[in-house]
């Protein structure tokens, strides 16, 4: 997982990325982030109340385990990742990046930054979860080193009320 240099960049159009750990003042934004990009990616009708009841962001920022990560374009929050160490396996996510500015390297930066993490915490085994039908997500992780392993079909149905055979509603 080494060689994956994540100093600060030439962002776009002149802009200077650096990635750099997470600070505090910049969850909000960087939870406003989250639901604003996997929101966009997923078609939501509102993305920035997307997954308003969900937690990503505050609950690994303060855990011991887990390393935060924040890039900025000159000085503004603009995406976030974030590594988290199981003994001798990592795990990453959520990587996300404001859908104004991606496809201009950003992910990438947050995923060196997160490899040499990897690295310095000397993880034996990594791995993530994706959206296995997005050629863009299975060729960004396979830049560094990732293939798809198991596919997991994750599926949802509506929960609906049970009525008992004798007609009264149950509380299930
Ligand atoms: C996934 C996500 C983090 C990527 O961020 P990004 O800043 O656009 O990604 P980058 O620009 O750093 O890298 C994308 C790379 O994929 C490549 N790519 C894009 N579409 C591709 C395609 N259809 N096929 C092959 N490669 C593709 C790009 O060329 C680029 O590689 P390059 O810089 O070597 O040319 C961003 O799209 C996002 O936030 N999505 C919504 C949330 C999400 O899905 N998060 C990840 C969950 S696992």
């Amino acid at each position: 997982m080494s060689g994956h240099n994540a100093s600060g960049n030439a962002g776009p159009k002149g802009t200077r990325l650096v990635v750099s750990s997470l600070h505090d003042k910049d969850l909000p934004e960087a939870a406003r982030i989250v639901r604003l990009a996997f929101g966009t990616f997923l078609g939501a009708p509102d993305p920035d109340t997307f997954w308003a009841d969900r937690d990503y962001v505050y609950g690994r920022q303060p855990a011991s385990h887990v390393a935060s990560f924040g890039a900025t374009l000159d000085g503004r929050l603009v995406g976030s990742n974030f590594a988290t160490s199981w003994g001798s396996v990592g795990f990453f996510g959520p990587l996300t990046v404001h859908p104004d500015l991606q496809e201009q390297g950003i992910a990438r930066a947050l995923l060196a930054k997160s490899m040499e993490q990897f690295d310095t915490w000397g993880m034996r085994h990594v791995g993530l979860f994706t959206f296995a039908q997005s050629a863009k997500h299975i060729a960004l992780y396979q830049k560094y080193g990732f293939y798809a392993r198991f596919l997991t079909a994750i599926m949802s149905a509506k929960a609906t009320r049970q009525r008992p055979r004798d007609g009264r509603a149950s509380a299930r």
